[in-house]
């Protein structure tokens, strides 16, 4: 099961600190978002496994760090400065900013259909570089971290040697004035991208196109995404960029729809050419600006046939919030552990239902908060059994606190959930944030806290895993604070392994509970960093 609704994710991001609201105590900066103690562990790992099976594990790929600050000829020959826009229209009754193409003529906020005409907006963030205010010492923020790679082609062939097909990767932060910024992470002004510029003879091109599509699905596949999740689509000819001959994106179904997550596009000779001097004496195929400031050629001497070559280029390019947005839905699931009996759902059914009544009563919540606490309590009541933590991240709703009722509701479900349900992030174990949790039986036990301790720091010791030490409740609780933020493994330390049990046998042995199937077996202490590291593998 996947997150059913954005709302699940963004209250259980919230709650358990993955991703935050940006700038929140000041009212909030629309469209960027802080990664919180959870957050940038999922995020590293995420950024690492790509790198690990782009970089590490090929032989044709090296990896750079380019600056986000470029000099500004980059946009303006890359062709940012022209064609970066999204036409804009302004809603004359309310005053927003939208784009033209994502509502149907009327303003999403007021309803008004008095518009403005559609006008290009330009998506870069202009920034003054040094001190003198001068018109001129002006760049960007980067849109894209591709253009990065390009300026650094000829940097990375030279000191390299490498030969065609060879490929540079890059993963950083790229920034886009986004007219209107929404669902999350998945549309925000501050993103990371994964981006590979892979450079290969002209006419290999549609060959490596393909492969590198087939590439990208098996590697979203193997983050633990599912197929049906994941669609391929082709764009059409008026789609694509100015820079594409062909592209395919990738589609994700993400809570609010199915929406591009990755972008592989068949770029030509455009890039390479684009920003060499001496343009006419290369053979370029694709259509560029004359360029009257490079400084060099971005060519690839061909041994074999004595020749200067611009090589194509197939790029694909992943977003790193986008990839942590599909992870986090496609792992979420909220879980029954053993059925809750009809009298015990009873009074959690009247007391959702008196909350809904004075949700819709409530004449001081705004009509979008009302709606969206309103659709999603009437989802949870139609599958009340299944449903039942979903109430968690309905109360956390905007305006939803304020609801008379809403303390009432919480106090009948929290018991229920404690005992019957659980919510899990079924995270594959090398993108969990947290690997183990160790956790002693008894908190107040010197013999058992000791032995827990000392576990904690030799798996911290490795290097190799994300380790942590918690007493703050019963063991069940912590089970399920476990399974919530994706934990796969939870070492739990008791009067055994101090052999003071009944079985003298299972002296120096822990338990090992696994978050997925709940199921719990004995590991010998001195074993126990050679078995998690094998099931991490
Ligand atoms: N260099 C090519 C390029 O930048 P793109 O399709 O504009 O192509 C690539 O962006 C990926 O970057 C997208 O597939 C998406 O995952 C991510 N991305 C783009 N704009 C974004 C935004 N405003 N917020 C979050 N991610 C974004």
């Amino acid at each position: 099961m996947a997150a059913q609704t954005m709302e699940q994710l963004v209250s259980l991001c919230k709650r358990r600190g993955f991703i935050f609201p940006g700038s929140a105590i000041y009212g909030g900066l629309q469209g960027t978002y802080d990664y919180g103690p959870l957050g940038v562990e999922l995020k590293n790992n995420l950024k690492l496994a790509w790198w690990r099976a782009n970089v590490w594990e090929r032989d044709d790929m090296e990896g750079i760090d380019a600056a986000i600050l470029m000099n500004k000829l980059t946009w303006r020959y890359s062709g940012h400065e022209d064609t970066f826009v999204d036409p804009m229209v302004d809603c004359k009754a309310c005053k927003l900013r939208w784009r033209a193409d994502q509502i149907s003529g009327k303003c999403p906020s007021c309803g008004s259909t008095e518009l403005t005409d559609p006008r290009p907006f330009n998506l870069m963030f202009k920034t003054q570089v040094g001190p003198v205010p001068d018109p001129e010492s002006f760049s960007y923020l980067r849109p894209e971290t591709a253009q990065g790679i390009f300026v650094n082609f000829k940097h990375v062939l030279d000191s390299t040697s490498r030969k065609l097909p060879f490929g540079i990767a890059q993963i950083g932060k790229a920034f886009r004035n986004e007219i209107t910024p929404r669902n999350f992470i998945f549309r925000v002004r501050e993103f990371e991208q994964m981006e590979i510029e892979f450079f290969v003879r002209p006419g290999e091109d549609e060959r490596w196109h393909e492969k590198w599509v087939q590439d990208r699905i098996d590697w979203w596949l193997s983050v633990g995404l599912s197929r049906q999740n994941l669609e391929p689509y082709h764009q059409k000819k008026e789609e694509l960029a100015h820079y594409a001959k062909a592209t395919v994106d990738l589609l994700y179904r993400f809570p609010h729809g199915l929406e591009e997550l990755e972008g592989i596009a068949n770029r030509t000779d455009y890039d390479l050419g684009s920003h060499s001097r001496d343009q006419g004496s290369l053979g370029l195929r694709a259509r560029v600006s004359p360029n009257a400031h490079a400084t060099d050629k971005l060519t690839w001497f061909d041994p074999d046939s004595k020749q200067h070559v611009v090589p194509f280029v197939v790029e694909p390019s992943a977003g790193v919030d986008r990839g942590v947005l599909a992870l986090l839905s496609e792992a979420y699931a909220e879980e029954q552990v053993k059925p809750a009996p009809a009298e015990r759902l009873k009074p959690v059914e009247e007391a959702l239902a008196t909350f809904l009544r004075s949700a819709a009563r409530n004449e001081k919540l705004p009509a979008a908060a009302k709606d969206a606490i309103v659709a999603e309590g009437e989802r949870i009541a139609q599958g009340l059994g299944e449903r039942l933590p979903s109430i968690a991240g309905l109360l956390s709703l905007p305006g939803a606190d304020g609801i008379e009722v809403a303390k009432k509701l919480r106090g009948q479900v929290d018991p229920v959930i404690d005992e019957f349900y659980r919510t899990v992030l079924h995270f594959k174990p090398h993108l969990a944030p947290i690997k183990v949790a160790v956790l002693p039986l008894k908190k107040n036990h010197a013999g058992i806290v000791g032995t827990a301790k000392g576990i904690r720091r030799t798996l911290q010791a490795t290097g190799a895993m994300r380790v942590v030490y918690d007493d703050t409740g019963a063991i069940g609780k912590l089970y399920r604070r476990q399974d919530e933020i994706g934990t796969p493994f939870c070492v739990t330390v008791d009067f055994d392994t101090l052999g003071e049990g009944k079985d003298a046998a299972l002296a120096n042995t822990v338990t090992v509970r696994h978050r997925d199937t709940m199921a719990q077996e004995r590991v010998a202490v001195p074993e126990l960093e050679a078995y998690l590291r094998e099931k991490m593998r």
